[in-house]
């Protein structure tokens, strides 16, 4: 198999997670050539750390360089577009994590600029494409809880309580739509199928927050946000997230069936078993849970499968899962929740994606093909 010349913009926080996955599980099919940071350092730390050939200084000098095809973009959201822009101007595939960009007219001008170029975009969230959405997609097809016509999700999350450095998180880019949701409508709509409609209601119960570490803050964006989604497949699913609660004992993620309830995996999570959980249902007349195995090898941290996938797809000319045209979905679904809840109405949605299947289920955690 052909592996692909991946370049990685941005070696902060999440760079570890995929370059411990890109040198020790998806070595198939990728083969990081070359790190680069506006803080040089941090690049040249990971190349050591990881024994990646080269860390660049300056940005335009990995975009000339022959040996890298694609640019994972692990840059902050605020830097997505434009460093995106350059990559793709550049010739470069690139693979951009969540969020995908902030607007629907930047995500637009990025896909036209890579048909333009000949050149693929795919982003984050791949979380879908692991254990946990394959065995909830397994278990709904079998019909074990009959027809699925409702849904929750919840979660809360208190950055506050344990970040050395939680402001980025009440800041434009991130608050709960651009940080978590993406996870969870990623993974729904690859269960539902397409969003058709939102009705959402977001705000900022606390105007600044006092964390454990640290001084106080400003919260610069909505804390609390509540969304009611329509699906194309006529599941209507409700979602409550928040970086508020104290704490709570809301279902992550529940699917209400006309046959029975299924306790499905936290969509931000590859696995429910990444996080000691497991998926359970409970069917009309059982007294008790029925735990569901996990079907497939899919199930721990696995950050890189989305783009480990993209490399696979490329080097074997088929389309790849994690691409641009979902992730325009997502993003018009996020920028929905903000649109709906200003003007006060339900916000039609106007774009869609074609399903494709699940990866299949004999994989090996790292393998592609
Ligand atoms: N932290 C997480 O748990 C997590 C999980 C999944 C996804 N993500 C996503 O991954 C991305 C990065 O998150 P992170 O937590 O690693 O952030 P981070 O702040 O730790 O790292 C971002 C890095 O990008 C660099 N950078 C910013 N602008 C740049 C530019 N123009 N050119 C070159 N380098 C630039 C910064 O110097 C920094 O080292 C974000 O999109 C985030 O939403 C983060």
């Amino acid at each position: 198999m052909r592996r692909i010349k991946v370049g990685i913009l941005g070696c902060g926080y999440i760079s570890d997670d995929y370059l411990r996955n890109f040198t020790q599980a998806y070595t198939n099919n990728v083969e990081v050539t070359a790190l680069c940071d506006i803080i040089p350092e941090r690049a040249q730390k990971q190349a050591k750390r990881y024994g990646i050939p080269k860390a660049y200084e300056r940005y335009e000098d990995m975009l000339a360089s022959d040996d890298v095809e694609l640019i994972l973009n692990l840059t902050n959201p605020a830097a997505h577009m434009e460093t995106s822009v350059s990559a793709i101007g550049a010739g470069k595939h690139v693979y951009i994590e969540k969020p995908f960009v902030m607007y629907r007219s930047d995500a637009k001008e990025l896909i036209g600029l890579a048909q333009r170029k000949g050149v693929r975009i795919g982003c984050a969230p791949d979380t879908f494409l692991a254990s946990g959405t394959y065995t909830t997609r397994t278990v709904l097809n079998s019909g074990l809880i009959g027809k699925p016509f409702a849904a929750f999700g919840g979660f809360c999350h208190r950055v506050q309580d344990w970040h050395k450095n939680p402001s980025v998180f009440f800041q434009p880019g991130a608050g709960p739509l651009y940080d978590g949701i993406p996870y969870y409508i990623a993974t729904w709509v690859n269960i539902f199928g397409p969003v058709t409609s939102v009705s959402a209601s977001l705000s900022a119960p606390f105007p600044s927050i006092k964390p454990v570490y640290g001084p106080e803050f400003e919260v610069e964006v909505p804390t609390l946000d509540i969304a009611t989604l329509t699906f194309q497949s006529g599941v209507v699913a409700s979602m409550l997230y928040s970086f508020n609660f104290i704490d709570s004992n809301m279902p992550r993620f529940e699917i209400f069936g006309s046959e029975g309830t299924m306790n499905a995996h936290l969509p931000n999570a590859y696995s429910a078993s990444q996080l000691g959980e497991t998926i359970r249902i409970k069917r009309a007349g059982d007294s008790e849970w029925r735990s569901i195995p996990e079907m497939t090898n899919y199930r721990t941290f696995g950050h890189g499968l989305g783009l480990a996938e993209m490399c696979s797809s490329i080097a074997q000319n088929r389309r790849h899962r994690c691409n641009e045209e979902l992730g325009y979905h997502v993003l018009d679904v996020m920028n929905a929740f903000e649109d709906s809840s200003r003007e006060g109405r339900v916000w039609k949605i106007e774009s869609t994606f074609v399903q494709m299947d699940p990866l299949p289920a004999d994989l090996l955690f790292g393998e592609l093909d």
